[in-house]
């Protein structure tokens, strides 16, 4: 078990398009979630992708326990998700906040689908297929863009809403209060 360094925007790694996991429940796979698992518990956050640990794999985790300081934010059963696919349900999209932990200090305002139906496979190969909304819907959508090499930042589509957390969030800022975001503290 190793809490390993997160790769930090700038790093050519977080740009490129990982590779589909091939074998499966293997000692391999097994060893490299648990070291997802540990960076991302060690980093108090919600969710991370391989290539954020510099595996080019398509290999995500998330997961988030109920937090009475973010009442509104659903709890998602933790989840290891392995070759990933999203589609849209409907046309709903909506905004909200994000951070990431490979651009650490930072929140953007980040357009996403509102509700989404996606699939995959756990470690053993099993399949796993859901539908999700909101918050948990945006957590998948961040975490699976990292495996095609696309951070938050490009998807903002109004620049004004990037910036850094202690100016976005001070008491002073007539911004949006804080919310929590998958990858950050
Ligand atoms: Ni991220």
């Amino acid at each position: 078990m190793t809490v390993r360094k997160v790769l930090r925007m700038g790093e050519p790694l977080l740009l490129t398009i990982a590779e589909p996991v091939t074998e499966f429940n293997n000692r391999e796979l097994d060893a490299l979630i648990i070291d997802m698992r540990e960076t991302m518990a060690a980093c108090d956050g919600a969710g991370l992708a391989a290539p954020q640990i510099g595996v080019p794999l398509r290999v995500v985790i998330f997961g988030i326990d109920h937090n009475p300081r973010y009442p509104d934010v659903e709890p998602i059963t933790e989840t290891i998700l392995i070759n990933p696919q999203i589609e849209a349900v409907g046309n709903e999209t909506d905004s909200a906040w994000e951070g990431c932990l490979s651009v650490p200090g930072m929140r953007g305002l980040v357009p996403r689908h509102t509700h989404i139906r996606y699939r995959g496979m756990n470690q053993k190969g099993e399949e796993i297929i859901r539908q999700a909304s909101h918050f948990h819907a945006r957590v998948v959508q961040h975490e699976c863009d990292h495996l095609d090499g696309v951070l938050y930042p490009q998807r903002i589509t109004d620049m004004r809403h990037f910036g850094f957390t202690e100016e976005l969030f001070s008491e002073n800022s007539a911004g949006n209060p804080s919310m929590p975001c998958e990858t950050e503290k």
